[in-house]
C-alpha cells in the first residue's frame, strides 16, 4: 500500500512546479534540504500573490466599495480553507497572525495575563524552539510563575512519566512542540494532551515543523491552541496562523490594540470585536493571507498523506546511507521522527561541513537551530540538519551523501 501511495505522487511533475528546484548555486544543481528553516513555493502561490497585487489589491473589512469586498472574500475563503484543512469546528477559531512566533507570543501574553498567577507553573519540554520557550519565560518573569520543563532521553524523546509528574493544580498551560525542529521528533502529543486533560489543563502545540509533513485535526488532538507558518507549508513568509478554540479566544483579552480589532471607541473605553477580529489589530497581510490558501490547496492536491509517506521513505533512505559512514554521530534517533536528519561527523565543527557542503550546490541549516537548551542536554554545540520535503528525492540524497564524503575527507 505505502508503494502505491508512493507513486501517487509524480515527482517530475511536482519538480516543475516549484521554479527555485532548477537553479544552480556554484554551478551545480541546487539540492534545497533546509525546508525546516523554510520551504520552498510552488508556482500557484507565487501566481495567486501576483494576481492579487495586480487585480485585486484593496484594504479589507473598510472600505464600501468592490474591490475592498473582494478582498475581504479571498480573506475570509482563505481562512475557511485553513480551517478545513486542520479541521477546526468554527472559521472563527482560525487567527491571521505574523507567524508562529507571533501566534504563541499572542497566547503567552493574553492567556498569562488573564490566568497565569505567582506561584503557577507553565510546562514546556526540552526539545522546545526558542520560539516556544522564551514567550512563557518572559510571561513567567512578568506573572511570578515559574517554567517547568519535561526532560527527554538520549534518543531525543519526551520522557512521559516525568511529564505526569510534572502535572499538578499549579500547572496553568501546557506548551509543547508537535514535532522538533532540530530533531524530528514526532512527540506523542494525544497522549500528551490527554493527560493534560485529565487535569484541565489546555494545551497548546507549536505545529510550525509538524504542518508541512503530518496531517492535523485540531479536534481530533483535541489541543487548545495549535500555532504554525505559513512559509514552512509552501506559502509566503509573514504569515501564521493561531488556532484557538472558541470558548478561551473568547475568554483572553486581545493582544494588541488597533483598527478592526475595536468595536466602539472612546476616549474613556474601547469595545472589542467579536472573533476573530478581535485578536487581528491593523492591515493585515493579505497577499500572505492569499498566497497561504494558495499553497493549502496545493497541499490538498498532492494530499498530506501522500507527502508524509514520500518523505518517511527520503528519511529512512537517507538514514541508511549516512549511518555506514564512518565517525557519522546521529542526533535524534526516536522512533517517531518527521524528515529531519541531524547529525555531527567525530570532531568536525557542523559549520565547517555545511560550508563545503554549501559549495557543492547543497543547502543545509548548521548549529544550534535556535534549541540551544537541546544542544546543552546533548552536551553539544550544534548540529548539520538535512531536512526534506517532498520535492526532494532519493538521486538528491545520493549527491548529498557523496557530497558529506568528499568533506569528510577534506576536513579530517
Ligand atoms: N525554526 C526554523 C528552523 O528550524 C527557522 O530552522
Amino acid at each position: 500500500m505505502l508503494a502505491e501511495e508512493k507513486e501517487m505522487i509524480d515527482i517530475k511533475t511536482v519538480r516543475k512546479d516549484f521554479p527555485i528546484l532548477s537553479r544552480e548555486v556554484y554551478g551545480k544543481p541546487l539540492v534545497y534540504f533546509d525546508n525546516a528553516a523554510s520551504s520552498q513555493k510552488p508556482s500557484k502561490v507565487i501566481d495567486a500573490i501576483s494576481h492579487y497585487y495586480e487585480y485585486e489589491h484593496s484594504n479589507i473589512h473598510r472600505g464600501v466599495h468592490h474591490l475592498s469586498a473582494e478582498a475581504t472574500e479571498k480573506h475570509e475563503e482563505s481562512r475557511k480553507t485553513i480551517q478545513g484543512f486542520i479541521n477546526a469546528k468554527y472559521s472563527h477559531e482560525i487567527i491571521f497572525t505574523k507567524g508562529t512566533t507571533d501566534s504563541i507570543n499572542l497566547v503567552a501574553y493574553s492567556f498569562g495575563n488573564k490566568f497565569i498567577n505567582g506561584g503557577d507553573e507553565v510546562i514546556v519540554s526540552s526539545l522546545e524552539h526558542h520560539s516556544n520557550i522564551v514567550p512563557w519565560q518572559m510571561m513567567c518573569e512578568a506573572r511570578g510563575a515559574k517554567l517547568k520543563v519535561i526532560p527527554i532521553n538520549d534518543a531525543g524523546e519526551l520522557l512521559l512519566d516525568e511529564y505526569r509528574n510534572l502535572l499538578s493544580i499549579k500547572t496553568k498551560i501546557v506548551a509543547i512542540g508537535h514535532v522538533s525542529n532540530a530533531l524530528g521528533t514526532i512527540n506523542p502529543v494525544k497522549e500528551i494532551i490527554a493527560e493534560a486533560k485529565k487535569k484541565s489543563i489546555p494545551v497548546l502545540l507549536d505545529g510550525a515543523q509538524a504542518i508541512p509533513h503530518l496531517a492535523v485535526d485540531v479536534q481530533e488532538l483535541d489541543c487548545d491552541f495549535y500555532a504554525f507558518s505559513a512559509h514552512k507549508i509552501f506559502g509566503p513568509t509573514g504569515v501564521g496562523i493561531l488556532y484557538g478554540k472558541e470558548n478561551l479566544l473568547n475568554t483572553i483579552p486581545p493582544y494588541q490594540g488597533g483598527g478592526d480589532m475595536i468595536e466602539t471607541v472612546t476616549f474613556e473605553q474601547t469595545t472589542y470585536n467579536e472573533l476573530p477580529h478581535k485578536f487581528e489589530a491593523g492591515t493585515p497581510n493579505m497577499a500572505g493571507v492569499i498566497g497561504l490558501k494558495a499553497a493549502i490547496d496545493y497541499v490538498n492536491e498532492v494530499g498530506i498523506n501522500n507527502i508524509d509517506i514520500a518523505e518517511h521513505q527520503l528519511l529512512e533512505y537517507a538514514t541508511e546511507q549516512i549511518s555506514v559512514i564512518k565517525g557519522i554521530r546521529l542526533i535524534g534517533t526516536a522512533k517517531e521522527k518527521a524528515s529531519v536528519l541531524s547529525f555531527l561527523v567525530n570532531d568536525i565543527h557542523p559549520y565547517d561541513i555545511g560550508t563545503i557542503l554549501d559549495r557543492m550546490g547543497i543547502a543545509v541549516r548548521t548549529g544550534h537551530h535556535c534549541a540551544e537548551p537541546l544542544m546543552n542536554r546533548l552536551s553539544i554545540p550544534g548540529t548539520v540538519r538535512a531536512s526534506f520535503a517532498f520535492y526532494n528525492t532519493k538521486e538528491e540524497v545520493d549527491v548529498f551523501i557523496n557530497a558529506l564524503k568528499k568533506a569528510i575527507s577534506m576536513l579530517s
